[in-house]
């Protein structure tokens, strides 16, 4: 028997509904196989947390996590903690730390889904590859003169020549080793005079080492051509600013947040990977049991696949599939009545016919 040490981060909001869904189809995975166990290790940190602690996690939480060999997160947020406590005691040092400097995206529209976008059916299916440590999401800047009419607030972005080349040695050969033919280098070198040209001076030295069409757009273009041409979309390098607005705008499109999972990637294996619904934790609609599961339960797609069980990733994405092919079922989010239970039930269902 081969066991995986699995952290288990449900977190805020709808995060503690989607992960039992999610845990319950990995259980299902396991039986298939007959010879993987998960042992998860679950972790109680967020914001209920952090009103009793005064922080989101203890402090030797990264080391305890560090044990596993994957982490599956739900989402962090509440609206009685700031967000920027919230994000940046628990989700940022997380993917920082363990140099998880892939966010890998996937947008893909599933069978039985329309997009909101009616003429486009079937053919949207592309990978943000979102830088995950740095760029834009910095805690280096300050305040001068706070509260006065002379307040000065500065927020540096931060490239580095490591951070910005292994992004796109990532992004480059996730295209190639994934046989596509294209890559898009989000951009915006024609406004960001220094940090952009910098992004796109590494874009070209590596793409002279590859053999596909590299086309740089800039991030206001790209996100109109996310409407007007999905379909022409293979793998997209951004930085990590970009990347988290494109990818909540490519969910949309293949039918909203609910359904779209991420990777947080160290590719190394240094450290554990973590994966997670690109959602945060909709407090609108936390505790009704009316949150979809898919983004949660497709993370752990991605989760099998990084930890090379990829057939049983596909099976897990058939049986989303499968349960999607009947129209009748959806949640709210996707204009039907079915619970997040239901959702999880009838996904485990159609997996459990491998086992
Ligand atoms: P959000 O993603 O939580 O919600 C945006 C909208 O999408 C809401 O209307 C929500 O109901 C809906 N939605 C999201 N996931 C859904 C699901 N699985 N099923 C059905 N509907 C779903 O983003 P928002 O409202 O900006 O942030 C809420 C909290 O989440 C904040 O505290 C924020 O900081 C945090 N957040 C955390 C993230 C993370 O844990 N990685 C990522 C994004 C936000
Ligand atoms: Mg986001």
């Amino acid at each position: 028997m081969k066991k995986y040490s699995l952290g288990v981060i449900s977190g805020d909001g709808i995060g503690p509904e989607i992960m039992e869904q999610a845990l319950k189809v990995l259980n299902v995975v396991e039986k298939i196989h007959g010879g993987i166990h998960f042992k998860e290790n679950r972790y109680d940190w967020g914001c209920e947390y952090y009103l009793k602690n005064h922080k989101m996690m203890p402090d030797d939480g990264l080391d305890r996590l560090r044990e596993n060999d994957a982490i599956l997160f739900g989402a962090v947020g509440a609206p009685s903690v700031p967000d920027d406590i919230s994000v940046w005691e628990l989700i940022l040092p997380i993917r920082q730390q363990f140099e998880q400097y892939v966010n890998l995206r996937p947008i893909k529209q599933l069978q039985g889904i329309e997009s909101p976008l009616k003429k486009l059916n079937g053919n949207i299916d592309f990978t943000i590859i979102r830088e995950n440590t740095e760029g834009e999401y910095s805690k280096i800047g300050g305040k001068l003169h706070a509260n006065t009419p002379n307040e000065v607030v500065i927020q540096n972005n931060v490239f580095t020549r490591f951070g910005t080349e292994r992004i796109f040695d990532y992004g480059f050969n996730y295209a190639q080793q994934k046989q596509k033919k294209s890559v898009t280098v989000a951009t915006k070198s024609n406004a960001i005079k220094h940090s952009m040209t910098f992004w796109d001076e590494i874009g070209k030295k590596f793409e002279s080492k590859h053999n596909l069409q590299v086309d740089y757009y800039h991030i206001d273009a790209l996100a109109a051509y996310f409407i007007t041409r999905p379909e022409d979309f293979e793998v997209i390098i951004s930085s990590n600013l970009f990347g988290d607005i494109l990818s909540d705008l490519g969910a949309a499109v293949v039918g909203g947040l609910g359904l779209a999972p991420s990777g947080n990637i160290n590719p190394s294996g240094k450290y554990p990977s973590m994966f997670e619904p690109i959602h945060g934790s909709a407090p609108d609609i936390a505790g009704k049991g009316i949150a979809n599961p898919i983004a949660q339960i497709w993370s752990v797609a991605l989760m099998l696949e990084h930890l090379e069980l990829g057939n049983l990733s596909e099976l897990v994405i058939n049986a989303i599939e499968s349960t999607l092919s009947n129209k009748t079922i959806r949640t709210p989010d996707l204009g039907g009545v079915n619970t997040t239970e239901d959702i999880g039930n009838l996904i485990v269902n159609n997996l459990e016919k491998y086992v």
